[in-house]
């Protein structure tokens, strides 16, 4: 081979990498986009969501214990892009697949509508929290980390992004969010994004405990939560 085939092949498998790592991470077509463009109905996103209700809780808030995620109040193309990725199977979620499946809810009209369903819960008062309160040296770290490292893309105050698909994480639960940061990191969670990846590379894991110290405590802004942590779903009485 001379060195100018050389060369174009591996500048076309370098090319060959990158547009995998991208693909994995935002794959165009395919059902997020299908599902995208579709108008939802509550009505049967409500009725789809009896099923994750089971998990999820009817008021959509998870569990601060960390096993399922609070999906109430979630941007309605966050949960789209997850869901679509989950069916796909680009993001490992063993205990809720069968349940997620187009057999078990249906096609790409039941994600738009359980997500905007969801999207319209108040979300809960009481979001589990890291150790550190306000005003300690681990909270005021954990800012700082904040500030340099994911305000670029989940926002001043962990709202995200809908258009470009990054989760609000103001009022997540601690032991998700560490879960799934760690996941990220450690490159188990195969659908994220690949410069969050970068990003976070050299986080310690005491880096990682205080950075989602600081998301759990963001106040989550009045109009978006439940009026108390007692307040039950009306539509699952
Ligand atoms: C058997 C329990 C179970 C059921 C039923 C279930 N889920 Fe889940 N779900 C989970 C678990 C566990 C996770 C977190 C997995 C992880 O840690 O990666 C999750 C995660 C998710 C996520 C990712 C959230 C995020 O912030 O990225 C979405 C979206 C979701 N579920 C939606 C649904 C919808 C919609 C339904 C109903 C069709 C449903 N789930 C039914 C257990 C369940
Ligand atoms: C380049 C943009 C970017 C940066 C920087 C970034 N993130 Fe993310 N983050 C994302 C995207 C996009 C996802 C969703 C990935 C996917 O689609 O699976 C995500 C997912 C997450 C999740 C999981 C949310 C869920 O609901 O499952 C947490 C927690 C998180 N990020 C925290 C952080 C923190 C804390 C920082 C800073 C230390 C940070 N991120 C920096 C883009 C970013």
């Amino acid at each position: 081979m001379n060195s100018r085939l050389i060369l174009a092949t591996i500048t076309s498998v370098i090319g060959l990498t990158f547009s995998t790592a991208s693909l994995a991470w935002l794959e165009g077509g395919g059902e997020r986009e299908e599902a995208m463009d579709l108008k939802p109905d509550l009505e049967n996103g409500m009725d789809v969501y009896e099923v994750c209700s089971g998990c999820h809780l009817p008021e959509g808030w998870g569990k601060d214990d960390g096993t399922f995620p609070q999906l109430a109040g979630q941007h309605a193309a966050v949960l789209i892009k997850q869901l679509a990725d989950i069916r796909e199977g680009n993001r490992d979620n063993p205990t809720m697949y069968p349940f997620a499946l187009p057999r078990a809810i249906g096609g790409a009209q039941a994600l738009a509508d359980v997500v905007a369903y969801t999207q319209k819960l108040p979300m809960t008062p009481v979001n589990g929290k890291g150790e550190w309160a306000k005003g300690t040296p681990e909270f005021e770290q954990g800012k700082k980390l904040y500030k340099v490292n994911c305000v670029e893309c989940h926002g001043e105050n962990g709202e995200g992004s809908a258009e470009k698909f990054y989760p609000k994480i103001q009022g997540q639960h601690y032991k998700y969010m560490m879960r799934q940061f760690e996941w990220i990191r450690d490159g188990k969670r195969r659908n994220a994004n690949p410069d969050m990846v970068k990003q976070i590379k050299g986080f310690s894991n005491k880096d990682m405990q205080m950075v989602i110290n600081y998301v759990s405590r963001i106040p989550v802004p009045k109009k978006d939560l439940a009026p108390s942590a007692d307040w039950t779903n009306p539509d699952f009485d």
